[in-house]
């Protein structure tokens, strides 16, 4: 297997993840300023497990010695490695957003023109738990954004079942981890710490990839309101989602809707009523857990999800992908619990 940009935050997350994968060996790894340096000079955590040089990007040389790639690389970056990739009859899971959008038109208000167009049709959309079945017969999978992860579990069965009216309300939280390893001013440890702000308000880009998926999901138009936010925290995402509904769903009804949705879903756990998840329960694991209640007196719903976004948003995910595409189980690799506390 190759990572591509793996000094980068989900890529280094695929290596400790990678390493502990049983059917996985690691054989190449991609940087452009590291090149040339060990990974463990970069990273020492991962001295020990993966003793590999850091290699520019070269699509012949990771064709030559891999069958999959995780291109862990910024979008725009991505979309032209992935198709040289695919051209050379490799494997991808891509966790960039350059192949999650369907249609190019949505790719081009909300990032730029694709390269790639006709590639958009062969990707299949990495929420493994919506999508199992093409993701099991894909050579291409657009591994989710880490908002949109939260959001459409959360909301997935409500849709499925046709129960919502009108825009589903997103409100998210972040860990700075959410936006790569940058020295950007506004991610400095000043600007961040003791500090929590609103950014993106309404115009953040995964705004299309949920609605693109919760709009497949319920066969019909969905429309959201999506305001994330950044917290002074590394990991984790917080997504609460204010849900208006066609009618009154008892407390049991609405467990047990979730639990049959997710009846085969090793990662996604349905909280007891009334029970909410924090992001420390699943620090460093794959799990996305769910919380529920009803509000009668504003007569909405609310979900509230919690995920690491560089494991069950990010890597841990695109693990939980590669073991489906090659027929493996499902949780091989992913089965450790969080880091708490
Ligand atoms: N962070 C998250 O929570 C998260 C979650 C889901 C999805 N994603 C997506 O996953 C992708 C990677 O995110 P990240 O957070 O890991 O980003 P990151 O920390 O900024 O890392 C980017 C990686 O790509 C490499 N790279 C950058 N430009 C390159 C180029 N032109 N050619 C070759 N390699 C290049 C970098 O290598 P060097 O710096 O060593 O040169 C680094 O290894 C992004 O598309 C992001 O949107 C991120």
């Amino acid at each position: 297997m190759a990572v591509l940009g793996a000094t980068g935050y989900t890529g280094v997350e695929l290596l400790r993840v990678l390493a502990q994968h049983p059917r996985v060996r690691v054989t190449v790894v991609t940087s452009q300023q590291f090149a040339g340096k060990p990974l463990s000079e970069v990273y020492p955590s991962l001295a020990g497990k993966c003793d590999l040089v850091l290699e520019e990007l070269d699509v012949a040389k990771v064709a030559s010695r891999s069958a999959l790639a995780f291109a862990a690389l910024p979008h725009k970056t991505s979309m032209e490695v992935v198709a040289a990739l695919v051209e050379q009859g490799l494997r991808v899971v891509d966790l960039s957003a350059d192949f999650r959008l369907h249609d190019p038109e949505v790719y081009r208000q909300w990032y730029s023109p694709h390269k790639a167009p006709r590639l958009l049709r062969q990707a299949v959309y990495g929420l493994t738990e919506i999508h199992r079945r093409s993701i099991s017969r894909a050579r291409l999978v657009a591994n989710p954004g880490c908002y949109p992860t939260g959001a459409v579990l959360g909301l997935a069965p409500l849709f499925a079942r046709r129960l919502v009216r009108g825009t589903v309300l997103i409100d998210a939280k972040s860990g700075v981890t959410g936006a790569g390893r940058s020295s950007a001013v506004e991610l400095s440890f000043s600007e961040v710490n003791e500090n929590f702000k609103a950014y993106s308000v309404g115009v953040h880009r995964h705004t299309p990839e949920i609605e693109q998926e919760l709009s497949e999901i319920a066969k019909s138009t969905v429309s959201i309101l999506f305001v994330p936010h950044l917290v002074p925290m590394s990991r984790g995402i917080l997504s609460t989602m204010y849900v208006e509904l066609k009618r009154r769903v008892s407390d049991t009804e609405l467990a047990l809707l979730y639990k049959t949705f997710y009846h085969n879903g090793p990662f996604v756990r349905i909280l007891p009523y009334g029970v909410f998840p924090e992001t420390k329960e699943v620090r460093g694991s794959n799990d996305c857990v769910v919380g529920l209640r009803y509000e009668p007196r504003a007569k909405r719903l609310i979900v509230i999800t919690a995920l690491d976004n560089l494991v069950k948003g990010a890597a841990g995910q695109a693990v939980q992908n590669m073991n489906l595409m090659y027929g493996w189980p499902e949780a091989e690799g992913l089965r450790g619990a969080a880091l708490v506390p």
